[in-house]
């Protein structure tokens, strides 16, 4: 593992990582009503960079699964999600690949987390190994080329976190997903709920804050074929 996967948290700041999961919560939502799998009921979980857990809690109680795994290079976090978990059908492992599971999930999230993985390739192909036959990744960002805010973030990232953003467009995700195996889609996140005001945002205006949940942030659908 890389520096970044010592890690204890990503944010350099407790306080901040706690408040990711409130911040993160509407728009985790928003991506479960977008997600096309409505019963979930037998299918194996995987969320990729899962930090405490909480989006495979919101999935669990929304649309119930058998059973949900997640992993998170942040060893603190990954302790958080399992306290978190107790008496949840969820396991948490600390590491930077899910090739340890072999055809093991119907369906796996990855929401912020590709921006931040330095070889995407070796990444995409360890996800479509870890999906069974037909299973789905759901890859979100809105950590790309297109979005107008990449360089002031670049920043609060390099600052704030044991990680970095790398530059790629989503032309070149969806390129990179294809290559491995994956039939690839996409649409725009959508999100058109209210967005706080507040002085520690990531934006660079209230204006790009908005835009950004609905037209830059983007899905991936990626399905490994049956
Ligand atoms: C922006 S946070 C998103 C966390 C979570 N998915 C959410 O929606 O709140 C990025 C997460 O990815 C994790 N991460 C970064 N690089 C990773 C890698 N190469 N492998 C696994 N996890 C990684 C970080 O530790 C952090 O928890």
């Amino acid at each position: 593992m890389t520096t970044a996967s010592r890690a204890a948290t990503w944010y350099d700041d407790e306080k901040r990582e706690d408040a990711m999961a409130d911040g993160h919560a509407p728009v985790w939502r928003h991506l479960i009503s977008i997600m096309l799998e409505t019963d979930l009921s037998n299918a194996s979980v995987l969320d990729y960079g899962c930090n405490q857990g909480g989006l495979l809690r919101m999935l669990l109680d929304e649309r119930p699964f058998s059973r949900g795994f997640g992993i998170d290079i942040a060893a603190t976090s990954i302790d958080k999600a399992r306290q978190l978990s107790t008496g949840l059908n969820l396991d948490f492992e600390v590491g930077d690949s899910p090739s340890g599971h072999v055809e093991a999930f119907d369906l796996a999230i990855s929401h912020e987390v590709i921006y931040l993985i330095d070889d995407l390739e070796a990444h995409a192909e360890q996800m479509l190994a870890a999906l069974k036959p037909g299973g789905v990744y759901y890859a979100i960002t809105g950590c790309h080329t297109g979005n107008p805010d990449l360089d002031a973030w670049r920043e609060i990232v390099e600052q704030r976190t044991m990680t970095r953003i790398i530059d790629r467009s989503i032309e070149t995700y969806a390129s990179t997903f294809l290559a491995a195996g994956f039939k690839v889609s996409a649409r725009k996140f959508g999100y058109e709920g209210f967005i706080p005001f507040g002085h520690d945002r990531w934006a660079t205006s209230y204006d790009n804050d908005l835009a950004y949940y609905r037209d830059i942030k983007t899905v991936f659908r990626l399905e490994r074929s049956k």
